[in-house]
């Protein structure tokens, strides 16, 4: 499943990870790449143990968790530590598919990528995420503060950014679920029963639809 996801950041957040970023020493995104995505990467990010990399990741970690439609459209078991990078003089990442497996803090398995976008699109040209999915590609270029899920198992790159920089925050999610066709049917199921519950919280189509979601999910949920 493919869903942007608007507003994840409270401006006051951005503006902190922004006014943080802005000194940041940065190294080069080849380091953490698999052998595949290293020859195509050409990206800065801010060194996984830096204290500003944990420091910044909590932020982010904690805005995803409290977003109700990131949870429900990725019912994360495990989430990676945020990271942070940056794109600018022409610096893009290739076609790619991400590690299936990453280490960070624990083993887990990448079922979803999530981009959260850190600066305005009127801030630089090029950077699009493009990402092919059941043969159409999607391009995207969202506001500061707005995210973007993805399935781990697509082809995706980054356009070169020819003008100014381009700063994100990059997650991986292992999912209760896997398989993201099963993912979107819980995802529908959960958004139908929340709409039906605000105009009638008792009626019996209420119940059975969330039955139904709550015995999908035993069927399908690993935790
Ligand atoms: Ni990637």
């Amino acid at each position: 499943m493919f869903l942007p996801i608007q507003k994840v950041l409270k401006e006051a957040e951005l503006k902190e990870i922004r006014d943080k970023l802005e000194g940041a020493s940065f190294a080069d995104g080849a380091a953490t790449a698999g052998r595949q995505a290293r020859r195509v990467k050409q990206n800065e990010q801010l060194p996984r143990d830096a204290p500003l990399t944990k420091e910044l990741g909590k932020i982010v970690s904690a805005a995803l968790r409290r977003n109700a439609m990131f949870i429900s459209a990725t019912l994360p078991v495990k989430m990676t530590e945020p990271m942070f990078n940056r794109y600018a003089g022409g610096m893009r990442y290739g076609s790619h598919v991400d590690n299936a497996v990453m280490y960070q803090p624990t083993a887990l398995r990448t079922d979803i990528s999530v981009t959260l976008f850190l600066s305005e699109p009127s801030e630089y040209d090029g950077g699009e995420l493009l990402v092919d999915e059941v043969a159409v590609r999607q391009k995207i270029k969202l506001p500061a503060g707005s995210a973007i899920i993805y399935p781990s198992t697509s082809l995706h790159r980054v356009e070169p950014v020819t003008r100014g920089a381009r700063l994100a925050s990059i997650v991986w999610v292992q999912s209760l679920v896997r398989d993201t066709s099963q993912r979107k049917i819980l995802f529908d199921l959960d958004r139908a029963t929340q709409s039906l519950t605000k105009k009638d919280p008792d009626s019996a189509e209420v119940q059975l639809l969330s039955a139904s979601y709550h015995n999908l999910l035993r069927l399908w949920a690993e935790a």
